[in-house]
């Protein structure tokens, strides 16, 4: 079956199968590889993407459900050659090792950052729930959502713990 959908501001399609997920379309029939493809069950956050603005696990998702839908992926966050600053945060903070996490969690932390400019450690904790990491031990993560939120409100915080 056709897919037709806008990823990244251009529109693309694609043919697959009935059965195939958002992630593979994205990464088999449009080379679009920042999307990692770890447990294909939900479990891990590797394959977040926004459908329509929302986050969601792409693995989750049927490409046919995403027909006529936009999808941001990770690739949309670098722009004109620049990292977006939570991608520069994660690289400052050493919250990146195998990396091969490191995708999943940054789309969470800007999706977080957009809701919650200045969110709370246990507001990070819980948005980054579904994010697992196997090498860093989350701390380096934590430390480098903090420096994106401070750089990006400017260093003012607010009063919130
Ligand atoms: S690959 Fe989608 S949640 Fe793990
Ligand atoms: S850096 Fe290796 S899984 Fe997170």
């Amino acid at each position: 079956m056709r897919v037709r959908l806008n990823v990244n501001g251009a529109w693309r399609q694609a043919d697959v199968w009935p059965g195939a997920s958002l992630l593979a379309l994205l990464r088999d029939s449009l080379g679009l590889v920042g999307s990692k493809n770890a447990c294909e069950q939900g479990e891990c956050g590797s394959c977040s993407v926004w459908l329509d603005g929302e986050l969601v696990c792409a693995c989750l998702v049927l490409a046919a459900q995403a027909d006529g839908c936009t999808v941001h992926t990770v690739e949309s966050l670098a722009q004109g050659g620049r990292l977006h600053p939570v991608q520069e945060a994660f690289l400052d903070a050493g919250a990146v090792q195998c990396g091969f996490c490191t995708p999943g969690l940054v789309v969470a932390v800007v999706d977080l950052l957009r809701r919650d400019p200045s969110p709370s450690e246990e507001t990070v904790r819980e948005a980054l729930a579904g994010n697992l990491c196997r090498c860093t031990g989350y701390q380096k993560i934590l430390d480098a959502v903090r420096l994106a939120a401070e750089r990006m409100t400017g260093g003012d915080r607010g009063s919130r713990a």
